[in-house]
């Protein structure tokens, strides 16, 4: 039985755009948030003289019963660290991401734009699945260039039943693969369609070129046109770390917000790489679609909100309370420009040392990379986990092997042993291509 409070999300949602109402799965279909229990509730006892409502201990004198010992550790007030954040996120910080994405992202300032407030999730991973959640149907198809972040196969997959469609991520002339993904958009019966992008993407390092993100878009519109709708799930986990200016700077989102009515944007991002915050488990969903305006974003978010409230309930309040520090102080664009800077410098000198070391083109070929954490070579032998053994065996130096590549996390390698680092690969890779 579909619980009173989802059929008014779903009619509202129907009311605002009933192509995205088609979008959702049956678990999306029958969530909702539960506005009218414990939370509501207990919002509408605050200030009482007797408050019995939520779960939380307050001491005698109504303040929240908080360890000395683990009070002595934060420098902010207990209550704003250790009390519960509310089910979609502190108001403060949702309002203090979206101010950020709108700063990042100037295209999304456009007139008629119409984005979420994002909500707070606990973590990207979590937001990733959270979107799931709404929107895959065991059997489900996702569009994916076939290099992506192995973890989506657990999210989506095994968490939900989808299964990937994939599409190779590059053309033959070394850039994104626009039309194997039209293939893949256009062909088949006309229905839903599950699509997501990664850029800077896990593994490559790669970020589409501007003329790449229209290509992209206006295929999306061309399916859309045919019929279909679809969800393109955003993940902007490396926003930022884009080291060239041939590629685009601002989110793929910015190209889809408005693109069409049958498009829904579900932009997933936050602080975990581009603030460098892996542990504080805190990430950010935001909608955006060309027909449903404000309305339509109020019920998805209460959607998502309800997913969230069925998983982790909320997400961390001391997380949350750090980030709103740092994005209010002075000093944080300097320390990100700073850090930044360091990966970039990285970055360069693997351009310089593949530029130089044309020997290593026997064996190796890097992939196309301007951006993220991340490059892979190709392995032309194609034993890369036997690669990866060698040089932990050998050369006491350790990489990712996924299929035929090798893939190289500059993010966490000192500048000084790249030079290091990929001579350890050549020597490794010269003894198992050539059976030394
Ligand atoms: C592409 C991509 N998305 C999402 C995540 C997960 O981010 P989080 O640690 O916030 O869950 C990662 C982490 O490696 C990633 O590479």
């Amino acid at each position: 039985m579909l619980d009173p409070l989802a059929a008014e999300l779903n009619e509202a949602i129907g009311a605002a755009n009933p192509h995205v109402f088609d979008m959702l799965s049956t678990k999306g279909k029958e969530i909702f948030f539960p506005s009218k229990g414990i939370l509501a509730q207990t919002a509408e006892a605050k200030g009482k003289a007797i408050n019995a409502t939520i779960g939380v201990a307050l001491e005698d004198c109504g303040a929240a019963m908080i360890l000395p010992s683990l009070d002595a550790l934060v420098k902010m007030k207990g209550y704003d660290v250790f009390a519960y954040a509310p089910n979609l996120g502190n108001p403060e910080i949702r309002e203090a991401w979206k101010r950020l994405l709108l700063k990042k992202n100037p295209s999304l300032n456009k007139d008629g734009n119409c984005i979420s407030t994002p909500v707070v999730t606990a973590s990207l991973t979590h937001g990733l699945s959270a979107a799931g959640y709404l929107f895959i149907e065991e059997g489900d198809k996702i569009i994916t260039p076939d290099l992506f972040w192995e973890n989506y196969s657990l999210v989506f997959n095994y968490a939900y039943g989808s299964k990937f469609d994939t599409f190779p991520m590059f053309n033959g002339k070394g850039g994104f693969n626009t039309e194997a993904l039209r293939e893949k958009l256009i062909s088949g019966p006309v229905g839903k369609r599950i699509v997501i992008l990664n850029f800077p993407n896990n593994p490559t390092g790669y970020t589409v070129s501007a003329a790449e993100a229209e290509t992209t878009r206006d295929i999306i519109i061309e399916a859309a046109e045919k019929g279909n709708n679809i969800v393109v799930l955003i993940d902007d986990a490396y926003f930022g770390l884009v080291f060239e200016n041939d590629v685009i700077e601002e989110s793929m989102f910015t190209y889809l917000v408005d693109a069409h009515e049958r498009v829904l944007a579900v932009k997933v991002d936050g602080p975990t790489k581009e603030d460098y915050v892996w542990g504080l488990r805190i990430g950010f969903v935001t909608f955006a679609c060309a027909r449903g305006g404000s309305s339509l974003n109020q019920t998805m978010e209460a959607k998502l909100g309800g997913s969230i409230r069925s998983s982790v309930s909320s997400a961390s309040r001391i997380g949350q309370a750090m980030l709103l520090r740092a994005y209010e102080a002075d000093e944080y664009e300097a320390e990100k420009s700073e850090k930044f800077e360091i990966l970039e410098r990285r970055y360069k000198k693997i351009k310089e040392i593949l530029e130089h070391r044309k020997e290593y083109a026997e064996y190796l070929h890097p992939l196309p990379f301007n951006s993220g954490y991340f490059m892979c070579l190709e392995v032309k032998c194609g034993k890369a986990e036997e690669v990866r053994r060698v040089l932990l065996d050998k050369y006491d130096t350790g990489v990712i092997a996924l299929g035929n590549l090798l893939r190289v996390a500059f993010s966490s390698t000192p500048y000084g042993h790249l030079e290091k680092l990929f001579d350890n690969i050549y020597m490794a890779v010269s003894e198992v291509a050539g059976g030394g």
